[in-house]
């Protein structure tokens, strides 16, 4: 066990919820404010159906989604996403891809494998990771534990206005009844369905501005981590 100063150096930052909770805005903005990387790890599931789209292979394929996981580079630095070369930063963003990233999500040996990416990824602290088990699975122990949600309307009225999500409906009664359809999908499924860890701080963001949550999740940062958390 490092002592504990030493260990005060490796702080990761786990951000959980529902989407349209504006986990990416606020995950990103407390990245930046602490020099710290943001990785977005539905952004890998996204990339690993798209990917599986591309090569022709069907979203139930565990055995084949596994391997490509295994083997496929991911690089999420500067707010895009590759894959494979492939630059999908917009490609990703799109309803077809909520629905098969949520389908592909079900599988546990995937989740198994991106899982273990992720915990590479985020060894050496100093990293905000933004999705649905960091707190839970992924990180049980990380220094910080948020789980941020809002109510069913704002979610569906930011996911309508989010410029990045393109081809998805601007109906606001369809894209909250997608919204649910996901969410239903995402907190049954049996493998790490979305939960909120027990020792995680639950923020609701309905009519807050970012600034305001993003002081909130920098103030509970620098109470576990004081000297950790100053930029470098
Ligand atoms: O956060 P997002 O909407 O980009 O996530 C895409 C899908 O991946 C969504 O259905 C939830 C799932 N997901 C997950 O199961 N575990 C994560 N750590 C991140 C996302």
């Amino acid at each position: 066990m490092p002592a504990f100063s030493e260990r005060r150096l490796f702080v990761i930052i786990a951000i959980d919820g529902p989407s349209g909770a504006g986990k990416g805005t606020v995950a990103r903005t407390v990245a930046r404010a602490l020099q710290f990387r943001h990785i977005d790890t539905g952004a890998m599931y996204r990339a690993v159906a798209w990917l599986a789209h591309e090569r022709g292979i069907a979203y139930d394929d565990e055995p084949a989604l596994v391997a490509l996981a295994r083997e496929v580079a991911f690089d999420l630095e500067d707010g895009r996403v590759r894959i494979a070369g492939h630059d999908v930063s917009s490609a990703i963003r799109t309803s077809g891809m909520d629905l098969a990233s949520s389908t592909v999500a079900k599988l546990p040996e995937l989740r198994a494998v991106l899982v273990a990416r992720q915990q590479q990824m985020g060894e050496g602290g100093r990293v905000v990771m933004e999705g649905r088990d960091i707190g839970s699975v992924v990180f049980p122990d990380a220094d910080v534990k948020i789980f941020l949600d809002a109510s069913p309307e704002e979610r569906a009225k930011r996911r309508a206005a989010d410029p990045a999500h393109t081809g998805s409906a601007i109906d606001l009664v369809a894209v909250a009844r997608e919204i649910r359809a996901r969410d239903a999908r995402d907190s049954t499924r049996a493998a790490s369905p979305l939960r909120t860890a027990p020792d995680a701080v639950v923020i609701d963001t309905t009519g807050r501005s970012i600034d305001d949550v993003v002081q909130q999740v920098l103030g509970l940062a620098a109470q576990v981590s004081p000297t950790a958390i100053r930029p470098e």
